[in-house]
């Protein structure tokens, strides 16, 4: 039979939806605290070490699954080797998880976005959040819907579905060419309005005055590693995904370098506007920006910038470019974790682009409005990023580069496939970082990560609410992936598949 599979229309194409893909909220939220909290200037070695050691090589070898077995990721596994196919499920299971919530942050988003015309939130922006807003509980699992969440999760889901049930040259990636220069050109627009407000100058020594002690902590590394997995969006299975909607004459390795070059590139733009802003604000409290409370993740976006909005001359603009920039963000990101799913459920059923689109945003909307619309939406949202991202994904990265090098060994394979598609080519360091470099120094970090929250729960969420919500997610993955796995292959399989090249 004819090779029917879709294609980006360009390389570019694929650069530019790769792009997207990697940009999203992690840059703009996790990347300036993170920074921040673990030794700022000097976060650069750590960081840096990530992306060359970790980050570029895994991303490469993403790549070149998905371009030599042409398929997502449970099918290129398991065209590789017929029992890694569960690799692959694990790899689209904790995607859809971190889906699921993700898909919730860009619902307050868009929320924040009309509240930013008239300042809505108010002065408490704290109260108004956590209260008024999300109707925040103890921890623990509620059933009382907020409309007000509810609402905008329903549309990002429909949204999806329609991107999705398009051929990935007309869906994916038309929202990447529209999205990713207009996010670009609004963010800068941003960053130039920040730097220019009085306190700036201190929030960007905050930013970037190094802290050497740092780098002997082992959780600064982690969280480097973390941050760049998380941002790349490697060994999630979706970057399997993208890479397997190229031509056969494309290339691979420069196209990688570019979109890793971009999305650190944003970061730092990213950490330069935030703590721009934090600096006003301190100079408006007349506090040192290290005195600031509420710098990462989701509040730092919906209660610390709120706040400096308030205080700006056309705070409104300036919070509508802001949330206008999560959402662009988050879409782009989300739409890629989500064709990973789509097209591993299309690939395995049979079933076609618009069946399994409709399929599987159905099942993600529900189960996004049962946990993550509630009035104990934003705990769970918390623990199930904690676990997904610094046990789920770091899990899944050991056991890719592991079985792929040590068990199935088809580094050599992959190596030669990269090098006769590519113009930069690679040579057997690669295969020495990903085969015995990555997995020795993620182990490390995974061990001590599991020490920790074995030992020290986290945030002081009771400890059944962390087998739930926390080893939960990790068990639902696993159990997932093995269930989908032992499900017989109804779909075209291997019968005639060709390797490139
Ligand atoms: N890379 C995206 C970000 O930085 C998030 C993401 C994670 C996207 C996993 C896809 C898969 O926000
Ligand atoms: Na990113």
């Amino acid at each position: 039979a004819p090779e029917t599979r879709d294609t980006w229309s360009s390389p570019s194409g694929f650069i530019l939806a790769a792009i997207g893909s990697a940009v999203g909220l992690g840059n703009i939220w996790r990347f300036p605290g993170v920074a921040f909290e673990s030794g700022g200037g000097a976060f650069i070695v750590p960081y840096l070490c990530a992306l060359l050691t970790a980050g570029i090589p895994i991303l490469f070898l993403d790549y070149s699954i998905g371009h030599r077995y042409r398929a997502a990721a449970p099918l290129a596994f398991r065209r590789m080797s017929r029992p890694t196919e569960a690799l692959g499920w694990f790899q689209i299971m904790l995607s859809f998880v971190i889906a699921v919530y993700y898909a919730a942050v860009i619902a307050w988003s868009m929320s924040y976005f009309v509240y930013s015309f008239n300042l809505s939130w108010g002065e408490d922006t704290l109260a108004f959040f956590t209260g008024e807003y999300l109707k925040v509980g103890d921890p623990g699992v509620s059933a009382t819907i907020v409309p007000s969440v509810a609402i905008p999760v329903v549309l990002v889901w429909v949204a999806v579905l329609v991107v999705l049930a398009l051929k990935v040259s007309d869906g994916v990636q038309k929202v990447t060419v529209v999205f990713i220069p207009l996010l670009f050109v609004a963010f800068a627009g941003l960053v130039i309005r920040a730097i220019t407000l009085p306190g700036a100058m201190d929030g960007l020594n905050a930013l970037f005055t190094p802290d050497w002690s740092a780098l002997s902590n082992l959780n600064v590394w982690i969280a480097a590693y973390s941050q760049i997995f998380f941002s790349l969006s490697i060994a999630f299975g979706i970057m399997v995904t993208y890479a397997s909607y190229q031509r056969r004459k494309t290339n691979m390795t420069t196209s990688g370098l570019v979109v890793a070059f971009a999305n650190s590139s944003f970061e730092i733009l990213a950490g330069i506007g935030v703590f721009a802003t934090l600096g006003f604000m301190a100079h408006q409290q007349d506090v040192a920006v290290g005195d600031l409370e509420g710098l990462t993740g989701p509040i730092l976006s919906f209660v610390t910038f709120p706040a400096v909005i308030n205080q700006m001359p056309g705070g409104n603009i300036f919070g509508a470019v802001f949330f206008g920039a999560l959402i662009m963000a988050g879409f782009t990101s989300i739409i890629s974790i989500l064709l990973g799913v789509a097209a591993s459920v299309q690939e395995k059923f049979g079933l076609s682009r618009t069946a399994s689109a409709i399929t599987v945003s159905a099942v993600c909307a529900v189960i996004s409005i049962a946990l993550f619309s509630t009035t104990s939406g934003l705990i769970a949202l918390d623990t199930v990023d904690q676990w997904a991202n610094n046990v789920g994904i770091i899990t899944s990265a050991i056991v890719m580069t592991i079985v792929v090098v040590w068990v199935v060994r088809k580094s050599g394979v992959l190596n030669r496939h990269l090098n006769a598609v590519s113009t930069f080519k690679i040579g057997r360091v690669w295969v020495v970082l990903i085969g015995v470099l990555a997995p020795i120094f993620l182990t490390v970090m995974l061990v001590d990560k599991l020490i920790s929250l074995i030992g020290d729960g986290y945030e002081g969420y009771p400890q059944w609410y962390l087998a739930l919500f926390g080893w939960g997610t990790i068990a639902f993955v696993v159990v997932a992936a093995l269930i989908l796995t032992a499900i017989p292959w109804k779909g075209r399989d291997n019968k005639d598949f060709v390797a490139w090249p």
